[in-house]
């Protein structure tokens, strides 16, 4: 993927990081997920007074894509940090729920997901990098 294509993702995941709603965590998470078709679905992760129904980022751009009938996907770029911080952030890669949701709907081999401090410091990995040997759809002979 074109450097251009992968820092113009990092730019709107940052965009979407600023809608994070963590008043408990303080943690700040954006995500912009790349559709084969060209669309870009933005996503920040979103929490809850009960805790466990928190959505992170990355799951909220898959759940914006795939509800709007997208379902074929080139690559995520995720930002990840404690809230106020100045500068780069740290290099969050996606907690192991979403690798799995990534794998439902993702080519593990091709999927690229791009872990962002800035627009500058950044690192690829294919999906199948973050989860090797992952349970899809393919093992139940979809
Ligand atoms: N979080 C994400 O949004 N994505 C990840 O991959 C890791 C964690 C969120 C969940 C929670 O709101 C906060 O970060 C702290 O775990």
């Amino acid at each position: 993927m074109q450097k251009e294509k992968i820092q113009e993702l990092i730019s709107l995941a940052l965009e979407a990081r600023k809608f994070s709603y963590s008043p408990y965590s303080h943690f700040e998470v954006g995500a912009a997920l790349l559709a084969k078709n060209g669309r870009v679905f933005t996503g920040c992760n979103i929490e809850n007074a009960g805790y466990t129904p928190t959505n992170c980022g990355e799951r909220t751009a898959f759940f914006k894509a795939v509800s709007e009938g997208v379902r074929e996907f080139t690559a995520i770029a995720v930002v990840a940090g404690p809230a106020g911080t100045k500068g780069d952030l740290a290099m969050g890669a996606p907690c192991g729920v979403c690798r799995q949701v990534m794998m439902e709907f993702c080519d593990p081999g091709e999927f690229l997901v791009i872990v962002a401090a800035s627009v500058e410091k950044y690192e690829v990995y294919t999906l199948e990098q973050l989860l090797p040997c992952g349970f899809g759809p393919k093992d139940l002979g979809m």
